[in-house]
């Protein structure tokens, strides 16, 4: 697999020769303002949440591609209503095999509306895994003891994407707890630095994770790691 980050809480995701854009928020970003949203690939535009932080070029993604949504009910109707028909709805606890790998829509504690302040259902993160890896995209959310489901319930994850800017999202001294729920030793953060509220302290974060023995990982923007 290989991973893209496009600043805030979107990434890129090259896998079984799919696409895949989560959260794109990419042209209202000023951090990521070197990164042209109309030139990125993409099969499949995931959505956690509703927020605009997190959806705000979603519309553009798929009408230019004509990528498939997948999110949960009430964002994939929303989107269906402006004519973009092709998405695939989930609610939380379901999974649903994708050519890509399979996608389980999980908990996140947090609020969804979307950006016309329509109601966007409930909030929540994806555990994706096909035979080359497996990977959690919390959205945003706080820390939950409903992450202990993950490894329960799941493959053993290869990786996370945690939120770790605070004040909308849990810190990243609780997604240090996060990893240890979810038995995962290398972290990507995201939700951080993007705006004021949540610039962190990189070398803090960091170091959080590396006191329990686990590896927090800050990508730049616009850098792609193979995961
Ligand atoms: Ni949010
Ligand atoms: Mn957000």
């Amino acid at each position: 697999m290989k991973l893209t980050y496009y600043g805030q809480s979107c990434f890129g995701l090259e896998t079984q020769g799919s696409h895949l854009i989560f959260d794109p928020m990419i042209s209202g970003n000023e951090l990521a303002a070197a990164i042209d949203v109309n030139k990125l690939p993409a099969d499949y535009v995931l959505l956690s949440h509703g927020h605009g932080d997190h959806v705000a070029d979603a519309e553009a993604i798929v009408k230019r591609t004509g990528a498939k949504i997948i999110s949960n009910y009430e964002i994939v109707s929303w989107y269906g209503a402006k004519g973009l028909e092709n998405g695939h709805p989930l609610n939380h606890g379901g999974k649903w095999a994708f050519d890509f790998g399979t996608v389980k829509y999980v908990n996140a504690v947090h609020s969804s509306m979307l950006p016309d302040q329509s109601y966007g259902g409930n909030p929540g993160g994806f555990v994706i895994w096909n035979d080359e890896k497996s990977f959690y995209f919390a959205g945003d959310t706080a820390l939950t003891l409903d992450m202990k489901l993950i490894p329960m319930t799941c493959p053993k994850l290869d990786f996370a994407i945690l939120p770790i800017g605070d004040n909308f999202t849990m810190g990243y001294e609780d997604a240090v707890l996060a990893a240890e729920f979810i038995d995962c030793d290398k972290i990507i953060g995201c939700h951080y630095d993007t705006f004021g509220y949540i610039k962190i302290d990189h070398a803090a974060a960091k170091a959080a994770f590396a006191k329990k023995g686990k590896e927090l990982i800050l990508m730049d923007i616009g850098a792609t790691i193979s995961v």
